[in-house]
């Protein structure tokens, strides 16, 4: 269960070098999806295909980003943000995956990196955030061991074009969701429903997660840091069978990562557990040394926790993972874990708010990896948001659950720092309103809210409490009275 714990009276301080900033990826904001040379990723297949994104959404125009580069960086400077986390889309830079890099790629992230620059923002890269070349797929996707080292040339070919001035590269964001969603439950692209196809997809994401650190190594002249993001699952265990449950999930879900990336193994139970789907030979020799990299930070991205218990068999199993339901399962080898629904208050994804979930994660990964600096990349809220209009006739988005939900992760994670752990940022997801995967337009993450039909942004009282927090450095208390009649509530039970 969630630790109470006190509401700080006085502002609490970030380190002085603190990253905060907020995150988007490619294909959530860019748009454009034909033009300049762009190729077809996964995503776009994926989306145009009927019954996979509510509403059949796509990412064709998204919040129009491309078009409107300019208005947003200097968007994110009246914001006050000091990093900003972007990913660049593999099929602008190579349309099919593979061979000669198109300029006009390259030049859009120019000019992004340039214009971060020019404003004291400083540039936090994802090579990989889950829009595959459908070029690559079509020979496989990630099941092919080649597209890790096609991967590792793409990394070369933007190291050598921004290789001298992004601060922060991150290989892929999220492989679980590559591998277990993609290729294990279908609910992401490409949509397929194999638990052996999954497993193979997790070595070959980790495998070109490290060739990618050493070709970026290899062409960077700047002195950038390396990392790779996570989604971890921090486990509720219920019931009897409950220690079992935990084990199985956290296997699967966490440490197929963070063993190899920072220990140069797979766990021995992950691969008995899983023995009835694969037997892992897809693993080479020497694999392992590639795949473990030193990492300058570790990427933590977290929502919500998840409870699990062992299945008695008998009841109607409950499968409230928090992912779409598509036919498939993104636990391989796990059929009789299930996934409870937990108590609330629950964001508009239905996922439940766990402040201190963050500060166990935090302090845990602290415990098991003691050296390794840790950086949150992705923390934040979809809420049902509305636009209303100011006399003025500018507009506003209240959003008093949203600054609750960030504000309280905020202090969880301050929490972890003041108990020794390395933690050298935070950046809130989303900066805007974006197209969320499976749920299309449906789910609003953003602290700055995009109107679709107009493409106005408008930033919500959220963005404006966070500017607040990234002008000063320090977290404010909860007003005692609010101007919005919001009463306020403190996090946790
Ligand atoms: C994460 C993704 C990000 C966004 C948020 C809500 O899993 O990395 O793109 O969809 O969830």
């Amino acid at each position: 269960m969630p630790t109470a714990w006190q509401e700080p009276s006085e502002p609490l301080a970030l380190p002085a070098h603190f990253l905060l900033g907020s995150a988007t990826a490619a294909y959530q904001i860019e748009g454009a999806a034909t033009e300049d040379g762009r190729g077809p990723s996964i995503w776009d297949t994926f989306s145009h295909t009927p019954g996979k994104t509510w509403n059949g959404d796509t990412g064709d125009v998204a919040a129009d980003h491309y078009h409107r580069l300019d208005e947003d960086l200097d968007l994110m400077a009246s914001l006050g943000l000091r990093a900003y986390r972007f990913s660049i889309a593999w099929s602008r830079i190579q349309p099919t995956g593979r061979g000669q890099a198109n300029p006009k790629g390259l030049d859009f992230y120019r000019r992004l990196v340039d214009g971060l620059l020019d404003r004291g923002i400083t540039p936090v890269a994802t090579l990989y955030h889950w829009d595959l070349p459908q070029a690559l797929e079509d020979t496989g996707g990630w099941t092919n061991r080649t597209t890790a080292h096609a991967f590792a040339d793409y990394a070369r070919v933007v190291g050598e074009a921004l290789g001298d001035r992004i601060a922060v590269w991150t290989t892929l964001n999220e492989p679980w969701c590559s591998a277990y969603l993609g290729y294990g439950s279908g609910a992401h692209a490409p949509g397929r429903t194999d638990g052996a196809a999954a497993l193979t997809a997790v070595h070959h994401l980790n495998l070109a997660h490290g060739l990618a650190v050493q070709q970026l190594k290899a062409v960077t002249t700047n002195t950038p840091q390396y990392s790779i993001t996570l989604n971890f699952h921090v486990l509720r265990g219920r019931g009897a069978g409950a220690e079992e449950a935990v084990r199985r999930i956290d296997a699967l879900a966490n440490r197929s990562f963070t063993e190899p990336l920072l220990r140069g193994r797979y766990p021995e139970d992950l691969i008995e557990d899983t023995a009835a789907v694969t037997d892992w030979a897809f693993v080479q020799d020497g694999d392992l040394t590639q795949i473990h990299q030193p990492l300058d930070l570790l990427g933590v991205n977290y929502y919500a926790t998840t409870a699990v218990r062992l299945w008695d068999g008998e009841t109607p199993r409950q499968n409230h993972d928090g992912h779409k339901d598509m036919g498939g399962s993104p636990w391989p080898g796990s059929p009789h874990v299930e996934f409870l629904e937990q108590e609330g208050p629950h964001t508009a994804m239905g996922w439940n708010i766990d402040p201190a979930g963050l500060e166990e994660l935090l302090l845990d990964l602290h415990t098991r990896y003691p050296n390794q600096p840790l950086v949150i990349t992705e923390n934040g809220a979809a809420f049902d948001d509305h636009l209303s209009a100011r006399p003025d006739g500018t507009y506003a988005v209240h959003d008093p659950e949203r600054i609750d939900y960030l504000r309280s992760h905020l202090f969880a994670a301050h929490r972890a720092l003041a108990a020794g752990v390395d933690l050298r940022g935070y950046f809130v997801w989303s900066l805007m309103d974006n197209f969320e995967w499976g749920y299309g337009y449906s789910k609003r993450f953003g602290i700055v809210h995009v109107d679709y039909a107009t493409q106005r942004r408008t930033p919500k009282d959220s963005a404006l409490w966070y500017r607040d927090l990234a002008l000063t450095g320090s977290i404010p208390p909860l007003p005692t009275e609010r101007t919005d009649g919001h009463a306020g509530r403190a996090p946790g039970p």
